[in-house]
């Protein structure tokens, strides 16, 4: 009822927000239009106040979107529809999560490949870097990129940093919505380390605090210009914290936490760094003063950086449809594993953009991916000790799995069937026989959190009923 009411109000002043922000475009395009005729520098100052009030009232939309949201879970807590309020969150932010990180990506990919493409020496002028020409979409494109800054700057000038912002608010808001809204099922494995949710949520956030100051303090000192030795030193450290997160969430959720980790240095870089030289560059060059040419490459060298993290972070964001990974004995061996791979063919392919020949790369790092896939394949099965019954299975089954598992499910969490699996029937279970080898045998990534404490016994006796023919008789 409550929250009823301050929906209904948030909307009101949502409506109001909206509403403002088409004025005040039109009261910036009529300065814009005063200052491109008269060219008075008051009008110019005109512009830049429109733009900031313009900037409060997105962030007030903003605010009172997530307050509206918030309003929301609290209202429907407890009532039938809050497992569908949670799926239907899910769905809209994983969505924009992933327009946005593929709006950031391709721009980073994007603007690797001009930075390693460009023709440096033919018909260069000699205030550019160099060129570049391509065509794309049945247009033919010219670009051309400035040794340091072009005398004056242009007043359009596209700037690239909302597709990183928006990437990493998204990104966090589903860290909250999948497994910090439900931190006891889904980021705590009381079998790795029995604390509390919230104690959980602490350390997950905190972790990506120490991981900005590390990294920050090693680009600071005169590491972070010999390549391969910064690139050990942080490969081990991602190691390091890979293995911390799998000490303390379960395998699934540190998965995650490697790949929102990496995720904020991606965005701190371009938020403390890239951004902020940019601007110092702009201001810089409007004011004719001289600028630091190394300001300019110290912001390229984080957006490498950057460029390496991605192919790791998105094999992070996809890892959980796949239990043999986090599902390991050794599931931060296998993450740093593949990371290294990943990392590895992006440095290929910006050597081959910058028409470098290497025969080496490519395979070392296939080779390295393979590694994964070997040290994760399943191990021999024990010894079965005469046939298994059905009726045996069964009574694992019932035990172990249709807690969750069922059209009438009794788990706390699990209101209903995960992913639609139900146990209810011989059939049923005849039928995701294979799954459950993969799951409760092999990767032993079910029962969830081992939550109903399943024995290893029970789970051999289940590989020995699928390995016999799995009769359901
Ligand atoms: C505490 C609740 C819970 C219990 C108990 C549980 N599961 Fe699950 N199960 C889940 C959830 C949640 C998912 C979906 C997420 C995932 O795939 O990990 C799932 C997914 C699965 C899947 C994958 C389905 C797919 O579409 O890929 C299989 C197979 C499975 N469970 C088998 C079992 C078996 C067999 C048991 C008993 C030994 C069991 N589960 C016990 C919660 C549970």
């Amino acid at each position: 009822m409550i929250s009823g009411f301050l929906i209904a109000v948030l909307v009101g002043i949502l409506v109001m927000l909206v509403v403002m922000t088409y004025y005040l475009h039109t009261i910036k395009k009529h300065h814009v239009e005063e200052f491109e005729a008269e060219g008075k520098p008051e009008q110019e100052e005109q512009v830049e106040k429109v733009s900031l009030i313009r900037g409060f009232i997105y962030a007030a939309i903003i605010l009172t979107v997530i307050t509206m949201i918030a309003a929301l879970y609290f209202g429907v807590k407890g009532t039938i529809y809050e497992g569908h309020v949670m799926e239907w969150m899910n769905i809209v932010v994983r969505l924009l999560h992933i327009t946005f990180g593929i709006a950031w990506i391709g721009a980073s990919f994007y603007f690797v490949f001009l930075e390693n493409a460009l023709n440096r020496t033919k018909d260069v002028r000699e205030e550019l870097a160099g060129n570049l020409w391509a065509v794309h979409g049945g247009g033919f494109y010219y670009v051309e990129k400035y040794k340091v800054a072009p005398k004056e700057i242009p007043k359009d000038l596209h700037w690239f940093k909302y597709e990183a912002y928006f990437t990493w608010l998204s990104g966090f808001t589903l860290l909250f919505v999948v497994y910090y809204f439900n931190a006891s099922a889904m980021l705590i494995d009381k079998n790795i380390l029995n604390i509390p949710a919230w104690e959980g949520v602490l350390i997950g956030i905190g972790s990506f605090v120490v991981a900005w100051g590390i990294y920050a303090t090693l680009c600071r000192t005169p590491l972070v210009k010999k390549g391969v030795w910064f690139a050990l030193i942080g490969f081990l450290l991602c190691t390091g914290f890979a293995y911390f997160y799998t000490q303390v969430f379960n395998s699934r959720a540190a998965y995650i936490h490697l790949g929102a980790m990496l995720g904020t240095l991606m965005v701190g870089n371009v938020f403390f760094i890239i951004i902020p030289a940019q601007k110092a560059m702009v201001k810089a060059a409007k004011e004719g003063k001289w600028l630091n040419p190394e300001l300019g490459k110290h912001a390229g060298l984080r957006s490498l950086h950057n460029n390496y993290f991605t192919l790791p972070v998105l094999f992070v964001m996809i890892s959980n449809h796949f239990p043999s990974t986090f599902g390991n004995e050794h599931p931060w061996l296998v993450l740093a594993i593949i990371s290294l791979g990943a990392a590895g063919v992006k440095h290929y392919l910006n050597l081959k953009e910058k028409g470098v020949l290497t025969y080496w790369v490519m395979p070392i790092s296939v080779l390295i991916l393979l590694s994964a896939a070997y040290i994760s394949s399943p191990q021999k099965e024990g010894e079965c000790k005469g046939e298994v019954s059905f009726e045996e299975v069964n009574k694992i089954v019932q035990k172990r799995c249709v807690a969750c598992h069922s059209s009438h499910p009794t788990d706390d969490v699990y209101q209903a069937a995960p992913n639609g699996v139900m146990y209810d029937t011989p059939e049923q279970i005849y039928k995701l026989k294979d799954k459950i080898m993969q799951r409760v045998v092999i990767t032993k990534t079910m029962p969830q959190n081992n939550k109903t404490n399943i024995t290893q016994k029970e789970r051999d006796m289940i590989g020995c009923w699928i390995n016999q023919g799995a009769h359901l008789k």
